[in-house]
């Protein structure tokens, strides 16, 4: 960071939680030009140390004061304490990025994947909205690839299957999962049913359309980030017993014909995307390549066996920094650059 460089106080909700402790790591990694950390959580971790760039801070709770103090806010919380906090933190000044579905539908807040629709973060005279939301995890990866291809070839329709790791329900999720590695029987089960040696087809609540709404958000947040309300997705979301990141096996259906090399070229050039393909040397990417990467994974790139204008995938990302902190962390990086000078 040179001398001259303008630097940004960012408070992060929920840096005692996996993706909180993520964008942390996160912020240091790429080098955010950060002035001050506020790490804020509950009050059940009050006074709970977290690192930051070698250094040890007291977590505290949110309040107003706070976040008065904030150029930037990222939250990581989920969506109650979104609700109550993040409109008190643009109030106070503070331009709050959340990851919690609290606003993601919300026609007045973008939903933002930095390769796909960054323009979207803007008003007409390009000042930044004061809440951006972060998209859901498994959709974040879904459309970074989708994008290019529905730009040169147009989408009609999706159908993807998730392979989801059991940190994309937090904590609780990645201890579940090690306890009962470990022989412990729990009263309830975190992901439903037993999630060791098992794969539970539901994450997240049924809708009364019988898809889950984890399935309902990949759904709609797909729509609403790629502006596009005539694309169908049609999402089965499925826990694994894996930490590493999330797998998505996708068919995707266009109106164009299509050159697979021509498809393979595009992938690896596009933004935030590493094309890992080679079956005759078992390439292909996997939830354990992603792990602590930034981008998004794609191999097993072929033609629909029985549909031409039909093209399979397999696409993996790690959920907690590409499906929400480096995302979160990307978005702060374009408002910086927006701002770069006359942010007050
Ligand atoms: N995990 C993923 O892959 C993923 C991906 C995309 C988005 N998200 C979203 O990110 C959020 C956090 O997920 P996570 O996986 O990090 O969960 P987590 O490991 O359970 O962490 C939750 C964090 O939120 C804090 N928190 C909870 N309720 C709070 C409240 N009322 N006020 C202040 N802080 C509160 C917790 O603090 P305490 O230590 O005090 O409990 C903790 O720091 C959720 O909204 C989730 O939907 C997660």
């Amino acid at each position: 960071m040179s001398s001259t460089e303008k630097t940004y106080s960012v408070a992060v909700l929920g840096a005692t939680g996996l993706v909180g402790r993520t964008m942390l790591q996160v912020l240091h990694e790429r080098h955010f030009p950060v002035r001050k950390i506020l790490p804020l959580a509950s009050e059940r971790s009050r006074g709970k140390e977290v690192d930051f760039r070698g250094d040890t801070f007291v977590t505290e709770v949110p309040c107003p004061e706070v976040f008065s103090q904030a150029d930037i806010a990222l939250f990581s919380a989920g969506a109650g304490a979104s609700r109550q906090w993040a409109p008190v933190a643009a109030e106070a000044g503070a331009i709050v990025i959340d990851n919690s579905s609290a606003f993601r539908m919300d026609p007045e807040v973008p939903l933002v994947v930095p390769e796909v629709n960054p323009e979207t973060m803007f008003d007409a005279e390009g000042r930044a909205k004061k809440i951006i939301a972060n998209p859901n995890c498994s959709t974040i990866q879904m459309v970074v690839v989708l994008k290019p291809l529905h730009d040169r070839y147009t989408i009609r329709r999706v159908v993807v299957s998730t392979y989801q790791s059991v940190t994309g329900k937090g904590k609780a999720g990645h201890d579940a999962l090690e306890g009962e590695l470990a022989g412990k029987v729990p009263g309830s089960f975190v992901h439903v049913h037993q999630i060791a040696f098992n794969a539970v087809p539901h994450i997240d609540v049924f809708q009364e359309n019988d898809y889950t709404k984890e399935e309902m958000k990949m759904v709609n947040e797909t729509r609403k980030i790629m502006c596009d309300e005539s694309l169908s997705v049609s999402p089965t979301t499925v826990r694994i017993p894996v930490y590493g990141g999330h797998g998505e096996s996708l068919n995707i259906e266009f109106e164009k014909d299509f050159d697979i090399e021509a498809v393979r070229e595009l992938l690896a050039e596009a933004p935030g995307i590493i094309v890992q393909d080679d079956p005759s040397s078992n390439l292909y990417p996997m939830p354990l390549t992603s792990y602590e990467k930034d981008e998004v994974f794609v191999g097993r790139i072929r033609r629909d066996y029985w549909h031409p204008k039909t093209l399979n995938m397999w696409v993996v990302a790690d959920n907690l920094r590409k499906g929400a902190a480096t995302n979160a962390v990307q978005i702060a990086e374009k408002l910086v650059n927006i701002y770069e000078g006359s942010w007050s």
